[in-house]
């Protein structure tokens, strides 16, 4: 592969566009789209962004030293970007927008309500760095949609509708590839208990069957290079349930891995 060597510049992408909120006691609110954002430790939770002092919003946060990271999704990428384009100074962007601001649960700045994620957070540091200064900032507290939790508490921010901001663009996120870990996971064997109850059952449908009541159709093509199938459970009555990998595992793992061969 041949390469060009650039000048140095920003190219690490993609990142989060994020839409952060922040007021002063007694004003309006404001939304400032920030790229130069990321997670910077897991213990104590923190989080990075980088601010240009001529912002409307750089005084606030610095002043206020408080804000909200909204994560942004295909519904709010317009409003992502005129939150990136338009200042504060002379725009109510919450009115423009038609954004709702929602009470924060640890600051005093309100989060917004149509994202589905506002996570709270109180600046540490403010560190110069040239053109932008980067605020240090604890996590205080997360706020999650509770439409994206399933009736285990388990959050699934893959129903999201998550973008991504890459050299310019903002960006749906594709298909999973896998999950953490998956490179070097070991399939494990079928535990004896649950092989003595699939035999029981022992249940053939058509060419797909493999024994045991457990019916394994093609490789689905949503995952076809991590080698998941998708799977059915059977019983006597036939197909009871269709599931994915990543569901079934949740559900029964030594039952689904052991036959995702
Ligand atoms: C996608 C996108 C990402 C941006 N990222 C940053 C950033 O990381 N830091 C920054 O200071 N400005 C960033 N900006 C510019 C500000 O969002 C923009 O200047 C905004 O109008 C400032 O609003 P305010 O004056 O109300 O604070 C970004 C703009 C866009 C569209």
């Amino acid at each position: 592969m041949s390469k060009q060597n650039w000048k140095p510049g920003n190219m690490l992408y993609p990142v989060p566009a994020v839409m952060v909120t922040c007021q002063r006691e007694g004003e309006k609110p404001n939304i400032i789209t920030i790229a130069w954002a990321g997670t910077i430790c897991s213990d104590p939770a923190m989080v990075s962004i980088s601010i240009q002092k001529k912002r409307y919003s750089y005084a606030l946060i610095r002043d206020t030293r408080e804000f909200v990271l909204n994560l942004t999704t295909k519904k709010l990428a317009a409003a992502t970007d005129y939150c990136g384009v338009c200042s504060g100074r002379d725009t109510d962007k919450f009115a423009q927008t038609g954004l709702t601001p929602c009470d924060s649960m640890a600051v005093n700045c309100p989060g917004i309500a149509e994202s589905p994620v506002n996570i709270e957070c109180k600046v540490t540091e403010i560190k110069p760095l040239g053109s932008h200064d980067l605020f240090l900032a604890e996590v205080v507290n997360v706020a999650v949609d509770d439409a994206l939790l399933d009736e285990t508490g388990r959050l699934h921010l893959d129903r999201s509708g998550l973008i991504a901001y890459s050299h310019g663009g903002y960006y749906e996120l594709g298909r999973q590839l896998g999950t953490f870990g998956y490179s070097v996971r070991k399939r494990r064997r079928m535990h004896k208990s649950v092989q003595k109850i699939l035999q029981r059952k022992n249940k053939r449908i058509g060419n797909n069957c493999i024994e045991n009541g457990l019916y394994r159709s093609e490789p689905d093509k949503a995952y076809e290079n991590s080698c998941f199938v998708r799977l059915c459970l059977c019983t006597s009555t036939g197909v009871i349930s269709a599931v994915d990998q990543s569901t079934a595992c949740k559900c029964r793992p030594s039952v689904f891995s052991s036959l995702n061969r």
